[in-house]
């Protein structure tokens, strides 16, 4: 407590903006490439990715497993801006290009990685990876949904060297549910401040085509990393509840259901969309099932699962 009240003087006390608690807010530079690992502990899954980041080059590019899908996000193509996502689709089994264009009111930027720390807070340092780690912190509250971000960096020896990022988490808890129904992770590797210039040229020879409806899902299909990395409470993954239960006629008795059904749709969305980007053989779909829990799958089935996470509940 003491602690925290002599900090708190010297956030009062500092003239510039930046110092927060004496600290300055971990800046991860204009250009870096990083490694790490996306973890979705309600469907068990663990998605490896890698990504490079150009903001003067106004672009960026995330490849996921293993650069089994490629995504490039390049501000300076066509009027707008353009991404493109190179990706096999099975079946048939082939690799193919698809683009989204920026638009006036929604142009392409280059995605980050790493979240932007500036509206975070620092809150402790912990032990992590042989070193002392600083933990930030951001809290968003929407409806009945509160979730906790946390960031954990370690910086050079010099004032104003880049900080390294090591872990980012975010715990999602819903009071109306009273319970922790959502959480994810990212841990990082490899964190180095420069990056190829060749890396952000997507591959020639392809003709690359719209991706397919529907038309909200274009973002996530094109970017799936920007939902993981910004920090607002409703995601795109969120918004798609709304087609979702349009296209498959439900009405929930309660505003509790509602959340419960919200959160199990949005655990299913994740999986599917994760295993796509994986390559696999077999193709998953949102379907009707997506908002169903494991018990009433069995019940529908007879006891034959169709594939599909519900570890989540
Ligand atoms: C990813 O690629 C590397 C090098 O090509 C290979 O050694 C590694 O086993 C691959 N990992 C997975 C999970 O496929
Ligand atoms: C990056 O590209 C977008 C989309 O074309 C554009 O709106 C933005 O002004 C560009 N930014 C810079 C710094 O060039």
């Amino acid at each position: 407590m003491w602690i925290f009240l002599a900090g708190f003087v010297v956030l009062v006390c500092a003239a510039d903006a930046t110092p927060v608690l004496g600290r300055t807010f971990p800046d991860f530079g204009k250009m870096y490439h990083v490694k790490g690992v996306l973890s979705l502990p309600h469907s068990k899954i663990e998605e490896p990715f890698e990504a490079w980041y150009d903001l003067d080059g106004n672009r960026s590019r995330i490849d996921y497993r293993n650069s089994t899908v490629r995504t490039f996000q390049i501000g300076n193509d066509l009027d707008f801006g353009a991404i493109y996502k190179i990706t096999p689709v099975i079946p048939p089994s082939v690799i193919r290009c698809f683009q989204l264009k920026g638009t006036k009111d929604d142009p392409i930027e280059p995605q980050q990685a790493i979240p932007d720390a500036q509206s975070f807070e620092f809150e402790k340092m912990e032990d992590c990876k042989d070193a002392q780690c600083e933990v930030w912190k951001k809290v968003t509250e929407a409806g009945h949904k509160k979730n906790t971000y946390r960031l954990w960096v370690t910086r050079g020896e010099a004032a104003y060297s880049p900080a390294t990022p090591h872990r980012f988490e975010m715990e999602g808890f819903n009071s109306l549910l009273g319970s922790h129904n959502d959480k994810y992770s990212i841990e990082y590797s490899d964190f180095c401040t420069q990056s190829e210039p060749d890396v952000f040229t997507p591959p020639a020879g392809f003709t690359c085509e719209e991706f397919p409806d529907p038309p909200e899902e274009h973002q996530i299909l094109a970017n799936p990393f920007q939902d993981y990395v910004n920090t607002h409470p409703v995601s795109h993954a969120h918004r798609m509840f709304g087609p979702f239960k349009e296209k498959f006629n439900r009405q929930y008795e309660s505003e509790k259901e509602h959340e419960e059904r919200e959160n199990l749709f949005l655990h299913t969305f994740r999986f599917v969309h994760s295993n796509n980007r994986a390559g696999l053989t077999y193709s998953v779909g949102i379907n009707h099932f997506a908002d169903k829990t494991k018990e009433e799958l069995a019940r529908m089935t007879g006891g034959l699962l169709p594939k599909k996470e519900e570890d989540a509940k």
